[in-house]
């Protein structure tokens, strides 16, 4: 299909485009999918179709991938955090009330890893306090959540086509909704701030804010290949995973993710955490677990860490340098955000015992590597002193 598109005369936004648009929103049950050149442009649309502008505040977990929080400074918002829930690793929904203030626009939602959030719980707090909801599903592609899947819980939703994503066309992304007026606002940000497709008859002219988020014809027909096989592969992640978490039953000091009755987890990343309070490493749990890493990669293991920071510490919040002498946070329209890394204990004692697998467990790998895994794993953690005799490796990089 990408020599097909290759050899076409339209490599721009083409037909492969506008096909994978279509066949997306059918696979994921929305109205309508925009396709674009990364999950990050799909999430800076979900803030401008949400309306979030200069100074609204913006809740997003303490935990996730950097442009989950730095999409919303893109329109000049304020992203305020809110600390995980250790078990799910999603944001903790019993705290997003606490954070939210007469500033407060809207609400980002990362299924982190796979996992849908409890959506019903966020939609009640959205619904009370009149906020809009972007779900984060660049990592979750065929989660589903109460038989619903993601994309079609919140108000718009973002998904990621990057590499090590379950469907991968290299780059790429897509941005769903349900709602025809989010869609036009999402669009017209899309397209350089012009209200008409560019397969339409154009007018040239700039309504909005705009920016140049379009997909291309042949990452589309890879992405279209992709999506096609997409079922199969996500059965076959299942299938490799639940044979791993079996095999790790009763491991000593290892925590295994879970998969709450309701929650239909994608399995993006198994993420594991070890319990460093255990095994008496509370103290120095970032090194401890960088040398366990070590040692499972020893035994031939593809894992490691996701996110060497929680958002909040990053040099961004820290210095608030986005656009330059302070801004956004210092706009007449802003109030006052706390970015203290201190306010978010369980991300970082999430972020210094975890470690994940994502390709091991990815077809056309089988239940064999999956079972090789386990062992390694099980190897390791039951061999922990000889870990603890290894010579220091220094510190990890943080
Ligand atoms: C949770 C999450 N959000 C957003 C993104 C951004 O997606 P992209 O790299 O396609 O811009 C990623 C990518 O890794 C992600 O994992």
């Amino acid at each position: 299909m990408v020599l097909d598109s290759l050899e076409g005369t339209s490599h721009a936004f083409g037909p492969n485009c506008l096909a994978f648009q279509d066949e997306f929103a059918a696979w994921n049950g929305n109205r309508y999918a925009v396709t674009t050149n990364s999950g990050t442009a799909a999430l800076h649309m979900g803030l401008v179709a949400c309306e979030c502008g200069c100074g609204d505040e913006v809740i997003v977990p303490a935990y996730s991938w950097s442009s989950s929080a730095t999409c919303v400074m893109q329109h000049n918002a304020i992203p305020v955090f809110v600390d995980i829930d250790f078990d799910t690793m999603n944001i903790d929904v019993g705290r997003i009330e606490a954070a939210i203030t007469p500033k407060t626009k809207a609400i980002i939602v990362v299924h982190l890893n796979g996992l849908p959030v409890d959506m019903d719980r966020v939609m009640a707090i959205a619904d009370k306090h009149g906020l809009r909801v972007i779900e984060d599903a660049c990592q979750a592609h065929g989660a589903r959540y109460k038989g619903k899947k993601v994309g079609t819980l919140g108000h718009c939703a973002a998904f990621s086509f990057n590499q090590n994503k379950c469907l991968c066309s290299g780059e790429g992304g897509m941005f769903v909704a349900d709602d025809e007026a989010i869609y036009e606002r999402a669009r017209t940000l899309w397209s350089f701030g012009e209200e008409v497709g560019p397969t339409e008859r154009r007018d040239y002219h700039v309504y909005a804010m705009g920016w140049m988020y379009r997909n291309n014809d042949l990452t589309a027909a890879w992405g279209r290949a992709q999506l096609r096989k997409l079922d199969r592969h996500l059965l076959t992640l299942r299938e490799n995973v639940e044979c791993l978490s079996r095999h790790l039953q009763g491991v000593p000091h290892l925590i295994l993710p879970t998969e709450p009755a309701g929650f239909e987890h994608s399995w993006y990343n198994y993420t594991v955490r070890f319990d460093m309070e255990a095994l008496g490493h509370a103290h120095d749990a970032r090194r401890f677990r960088d040398r366990l890493i070590e040692a499972l990669q020893a035994e031939g293991l593809g894992t490691g860490i996701w996110q060497s920071f929680i958002l909040p510490a990053m040099t961004v919040f820290q210095a608030k340098n986005a656009y330059g002498h302070g801004c956004p946070w210092t706009c007449s329209r802003s109030g006052p955000v706390d970015y203290s890394v201190d306010s978010f204990p369980v991300a970082a004692r999430h972020l210094d015992t975890h470690t994940g697998l994502t390709y091991p467990l990815r077809a056309p790998n089988g239940t064999d590597v999956a079972e090789l895994a386990a062992t390694a794993i099980r190897k390791v953690m039951e061999n922990i002193d000889q870990v603890e005799a290894c010579e220091p490796v220094g510190e990890a990089a943080v």
